[in-house]
C-alpha cells in the first residue's frame, strides 16, 4: 500500500496517514533525521531506522502535530462540568475520572482539572490521566509553562486562580499541576491502559483526523474499552460521526462532539445526563399524590408520567424534546420543585445557562432543601466566576443533604 517506506513505518508505529500532514512534511522530517544521525543518505537512514527500536520515535517527533490551547472548543468543558456536578450531587464516593488522550503539551488535561475545581470538586474527588506518544510534548506538559495566547481562553479569573505569570509566560500552579498524571502511550497500541478502570469522560480530540482508516478502527476499539458504559467520549469538531460509530452514538448535545457508548447490537444512546434523579425525587416527593409516587407505566400522561418521559428523553440526550415535555410538567405542577430542577438540568445541558439558573432558583425557592438544585446552581455560579456565591450555595447544598439524611461532603 505504502510506496514510501518511511510513511509505511510511521503508519505502522503511530497510525499516521501521511496525506493528512502532507507527503512533503514526511520527506522533510526524513531529511532532518538523515542529517541529525550523520547517515550518508536516505537508504542508510532507512537501514538504521529499521534496525533500531527507538529511532522511529525521533522521526515521529518531527511529524506529530502538538497544537493545543487551554479551553479549546469550550462547550466540551461545559459538558464535563455538568457531568462532574451531577456526579458530585449523586452522592457517589467513586472518584470522577477523566482521560485526555492525546494530551499534547498539557493544555487540555489542565483545563479539565481547572474545570473540575471550578465545579467545586476537591482534589480527592477526581483523577485526571493524560497520555501522548510524544516525549517532547509530555516533557513540556510537565513543565506547564504556556504563552499568553495559549491561556487566553482560560479568562482572567482562571488565570489569576490557577497560573503564575512571569515575563508574559503563564505557569500552571504547582497544586494544579499535581492533579494531572502524565505518561507516554500510543493510541494504536491495543494494550494501552490495559487493566485500567474505564473513565467517566474521555477527551480524544483532534487526533483521529491524522490517522489512517485502519488506525482509527483500532483507536475506536481502545476507546470503547476506556469509556465507562455510562461515560462520555469527546472528540474534536473535525472528527465526524462515521469515525466513531457504531461503537458510539451521538449524545446529541448541541455544539458538542460528545458520544455515548452504543448498546450492544444497536445504535441506542446510553444515558447522557442522568436526569433520572429528578424523576426518582418526584416519585418520592411527599407532595406528589400517592398514585404518582410509583414510576409511571401505562398510566395516562399525568405530571409524574410526563416528568418520567422528560427524564428519559434527557437521559437519551434528546434535550430539545425533553425541554418541551418538561414545560408541560411545569404547567401541570407550577408549585413543585422537581419539574423546575429537571428544566434547569436540561437547560444547562443545552448551554442555556441563564435559563438553567432561573429554573434552578425556582426549584430552590419551592424546595429550599433541594440539594441537587443547590449544587448545580453552585456549579453555574462558579462557572460564571462568582466564587463567593458558589461557595455559599455549596455550603447550603451540604447542609440540605445533611438535613435530608445524606452525606455532608
Ligand atoms: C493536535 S494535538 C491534539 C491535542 C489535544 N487533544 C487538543 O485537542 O488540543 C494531537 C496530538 O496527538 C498526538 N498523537 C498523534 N498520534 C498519536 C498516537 N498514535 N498516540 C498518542 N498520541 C498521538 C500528538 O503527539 C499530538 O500531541
Amino acid at each position: 500500500m505504502h510506496r514510501d517506506p518511511f510513511e509505511a513505518i510511521l503508519a505502522e508505529r503511530i497510525g499516521l496517514d501521511a496525506a493528512s500532514i502532507g507527503h512533503d512534511e514526511v520527506a522533510r522530517a526524513v531529511r532532518r533525521r538523515v542529517e541529525a544521525t550523520g547517515c550518508e543518505d536516505t537508504a542508510a537512514y532507512l537501514a538504521r531506522l529499521v534496525g533500531s527500536d527507538t529511532e522511529w520515535e525521533e522521526l515521529a517527533e518531527l511529524v506529530l502535530v502538538p497544537e493545543t490551547w487551554f479551553f479549546r472548543e469550550p462547550t466540551a468543558f461545559d459538558l464535563l462540568a455538568a457531568r462532574a456536578a451531577l456526579h458530585a450531587s449523586s452522592g457517589s464516593r467513586r472518584r470522577f475520572s477523566v482521560l485526555s488522550l492525546p494530551c499534547a503539551t498539557g493544555a487540555e488535561p489542565y483545563s479539565v482539572a481547572m474545570t473540575l475545581l471550578d465545579v467545586g470538586l476537591t482534589a480527592a474527588q477526581f483523577r485526571v490521566e493524560a497520555i501522548d506518544v510524544s516525549r517532547r510534548a509530555i516533557e513540556a506538559a510537565r513543565e506547564a509553562t504556556y504563552s499568553a495566547r495559549s491561556v487566553a481562553r482560560a479568562g482572567p479569573v482562571r488565570r489569576q486562580r490557577f497560573f503564575e505569570e512571569a515575563d508574559d509566560l503563564w505557569r500552571v500552579r504547582d497544586d494544579v499541576r499535581r492533579l494531572v498524571r502524565f505518561s507516554r502511550g500510543n493510541l494504536v497500541d491495543p494494550q494501552l491502559l490495559a487493566g485500567a478502570a474505564p473513565f467517566d469522560v474521555v477527551f480524544c480530540r483532534n487526533v483521529l483526523i491524522y490517522l489512517s482508516g485502519e488506525a482509527r478502527l483500532r483507536v475506536v476499539a481502545t476507546l470503547s474499552r476506556l469509556v465507562r458504559p455510562d461515560g462520555v467520549l469527546l472528540t474534536g469538531h473535525a472528527e465526524p460521526l462515521r469515525l466513531v460509530a457504531p461503537a458510539f452514538a451521538s449524545a446529541r448535545v448541541p455544539r458538542t462532539f460528545a458520544w455515548v457508548a452504543s448498546a450492544p447490537g444497536s445504535n441506542q444512546a446510553r444515558p447522557a445526563l442522568h436526569a433520572g434523579r429528578a424523576v426518582r425525587q418526584a416519585a418520592m416527593s411527599p407532595s406528589a399524590p400517592r398514585a404518582e409516587r410509583a414510576l409511571p407505566g401505562a398510566a395516562p400522561p399525568d405530571a409524574a408520567a410526563l416528568l418520567a418521559q422528560a427524564t428519559r428523553l434527557a437521559d437519551a440526550g434528546d434535550l430539545e424534546q425533553a425541554r418541551a415535555v418538561v414545560g408541560r410538567v411545569i404547567l401541570a405542577r407550577p408549585g413543585e420543585a422537581p419539574g423546575y430542577y429537571l428544566a434547569g438540568i436540561i437547560a444547562s445541558g443545552l448551554g442555556r445557562h441563564v435559563d438553567a439558573e432561573v429554573a434552578l432558583r425556582r426549584a430552590v425557592y419551592l424546595d429550599p432543601r433541594h440539594a441537587e438544585a443547590l449544587q448545580h446552581l453552585a456549579f453555574l455560579r462558579a462557572r460564571h466566576g462568582d466564587a463567593a456565591e458558589a461557595e455559599r450555595l455549596r455550603l447550603r447544598a451540604s447542609l440540605a443533604r445533611a438535613r435530608n439524611g445524606g452525606d455532608v461532603r
